[in-house]
């Protein structure tokens, strides 16, 4: 397990049941968090977060290189199949972000692998940006007189379930953090999610039996554990609404 206080660096979303409406969320940038693609998303569920360079004769790139690395796969090239690639992310568990590239004279791709193809979609469990492109080839893969591989047209997708989750019925998001992710007042405990899960937190607080002194749940706080860089666990702290009253302001 982490320690506490690198559990304090993860970004904390809290939420309170108190109206219905939804609010601003945080900008993917500063939330610490983490879902599986659902089935059956599409791009629509992802937003493109950085652009390539082109496809040009002279035009370079560099595919994205980070320690949430998950796995990569070779989808059909007749296209830039940005659709196929995302696909693949949504069947990978806690994939969340999706880099696809053209990698030319990798003897593999051109020769080996059954895809014949020279379009790679690597697929990482955190959202990456532009910044973090640094692989850019420059292996001799292919016998010379073949020259080194480099890449061309590096993007990358992230999913809306993490850069932009969408808000559970009946709870309204507030900034944090507030408090620390296991000691707030009117803490009722918490569940391990295993994934970056903003319903299924929801409904853990709602189906949670009332605390005695504290009344139901009413807040929830997800949040999730990075170690290296590398998410490692999800998990859903629930508070009671009557404790934290005292503690916080309620919008
Ligand atoms: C698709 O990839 C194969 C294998 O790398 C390559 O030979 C071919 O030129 C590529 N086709 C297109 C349209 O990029």
């Amino acid at each position: 397990m982490p320690s506490f206080s690198q559990l304090f660096y993860v970004a904390i979303l809290l939420a309170v049941a108190i109206t219905g409406q939804s609010s601003p969320v945080l900008s993917p940038r500063h939330l610490a968090n983490e879902l599986y693609g659902l089935a059956g998303a599409s791009a629509s569920d992802y937003t493109q977060e950085f652009d390539g360079t082109g496809t040009a004769f002279t035009d370079r790139d560099a595919a994205i290189e980070g320690p949430a690395y998950l796995t990569y796969s070779v989808v059909p090239n007749s296209t830039y199949n940005v659709d196929a690639c995302l696909a693949t992310c949504d069947r990978v568990p806690g994939c969340v972000f999706a880099n696809l590239f053209y990698e030319f004279n990798n003897n593999l791709l051109d020769n080996v692998f059954s895809e014949k193809s020279n379009l790679k979609c690597a697929l990482f469990a955190d959202i990456y940006t532009a910044a973090d492109k640094t692989n850019r080839g420059g292996q001799q893969l292919t016998p010379p007189p073949a020259g080194l591989t480099y890449i061309q047209q590096s993007t990358g997708w992230a999913a809306n379930a993490l850069a932009d989750p969408d808000t559970p019925d009946g709870y309204e998001l507030v900034f944090g953090p507030v408090y620390g992710a296991n000691n707030a007042p009117g803490y009722m405990g918490y569940v391990f999610l295993d994934k970056y899960d903003v319903n299924a937190c929801a409904t853990a607080c709602n189906n949670r039996d009332p605390d005695p002194q504290g009344g139901p749940c009413q807040y929830f706080n997800i949040w999730r554990a990075l170690v290296g860089g590398v998410p490692t666990t999800y998990t859903c702290s629930l508070v009671c609404l009557r404790i934290m009253n005292g503690h916080t302001r309620i919008h």
